[in-house]
């Protein structure tokens, strides 16, 4: 069996029912929104947001989940893919999910107002049924990813990003998102309990290793439905490049950053770039620090008694790191 689907069997009702909702909750009356949307649902993702919220919640439950955990699992999907929805118009990038991005196929400006419209409809979701402690978790969620996402462009303009700072876009723009779903998971099960905070404080260290996988694919020429490469072009620089900025002369910092600030448009110097970049072993120090991730993110799972939801998170865990989309 595939490891996706040996993490999914304890939660393969909830999904399926997920899927239905999730849908449901992106409805409009208006007939460009419902094209749009249908497109959205219909070239789905990997979905590991909703599955962190119902393992979790099922793992701190005992395997009692609620309506609450579902519509969390909702809100959040809707909110992440709002949130890729704006990032391919801001990384202006044209293919997500092995497709046509959105602001490929509609333009940026409807890109722009379909992000918003998913990211309102998340809320009401919350509000409509008065779920505000979870509304709470994932307002912090959204604010983070937006200052993350800011800081990055404003680290890019600058060139001057450090180790921590990148640590600190990251743990914003990625891996508070999947902090929420943990947190969620475990207060729509059991609010005020200490496995809220336990669980958020899980989430963010695979949402850390998560996005240091994410910017090691950049580095490869693999097919992972999504442009590789753009990084630099973008000037974004992640842990492999950071670290080897760091551990190298004078010389070569000086032809980095002027490949990275000068000529990130030109296709064979940015190659010469990546190619430097793997050459002084910045993958593996990225591999390095993503391990460091997984093992504190494991140790906090130790601390619980044993189920089959602990034994997907705990797959889920290492998939983070070794999948290959
Ligand atoms: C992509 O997230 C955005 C990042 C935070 C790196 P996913 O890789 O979970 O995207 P989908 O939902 O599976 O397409
Ligand atoms: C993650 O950063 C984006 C979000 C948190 C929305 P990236 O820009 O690296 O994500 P991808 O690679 O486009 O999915
Ligand atoms: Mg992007
Ligand atoms: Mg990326």
């Amino acid at each position: 069996m595939k490891i996706t689907e040996q993490i999914k069997q304890p939660i393969a009702h909830e999904m399926e029912l997920f899927e239905k909702k999730f849908y449901e909750a992106m409805s409009s009356k208006v007939a460009l929104l419902n094209r749009i949307t249908f497109y959205i649902v219909k070239r789905k993702g990997k979905q590991m947001r909703p599955m962190f919220v119902f393992l979790t919640a099922k793992m701190i439950s005992g395997g009692t989940i609620n309506e609450r955990s579902y519509r969390g699992a909702s809100v959040i999907e809707l909110i992440h893919t709002a949130t890729l929805v704006h990032d391919d118009v801001v990384d202006d990038s044209n293919r997500r999910r092995g497709f046509f991005s959105l602001n490929a196929l509609w333009k940026n400006k409807i890109a722009v107002l379909v992000g918003d419209f998913l990211l309102s409809k998340g809320l009401l979701l919350s509000i409509d049924y008065g779920d505000f402690d979870l509304l709470r978790i994932i307002s912090v969620a959204v604010r983070e990813m937006s200052e993350g996402e800011l800081l990055q462009i404003e680290k890019a303009r600058r060139l001057d990003i450090t180790e921590d700072i990148y640590y600190e876009i990251i743990r914003q723009k990625t891996a508070t998102l999947i902090a929420a779903c943990c947190s969620l998971g475990a207060a729509s099960v059991n609010p005020e309990s200490e496995d809220v905070e336990k669980m958020r404080r899980f989430g963010e260290l695979i949402g850390m290793a998560f996005q240091i996988k994410d910017d090691l694919f950049d580095y490869t020429e693999d097919s992972i439905g999504k442009p590789t490469g753009i990084d630099i072009k973008e000037q974004k620089m992640t842990l492999p490049l950071i670290y080897v900025l760091n551990n190298c002369t004078k010389q070569e910092k000086s032809w980095l950053i002027n490949s990275v600030k000068n000529h990130n448009k030109d296709k064979k110097r940015v190659k010469e770039v990546i190619a430097f970049v793997k050459n002084k072993g910045g993958l593996t120090y990225a591999e390095q620090k993503m391990g460091e991730y997984r093992e504190e993110a494991l140790q906090i799972l130790s601390t619980y008694p044993a189920s089959e939801y602990k034994d997907a998170l705990s797959l889920m865990v290492n998939y983070v790191i070794e999948r290959k989309i």
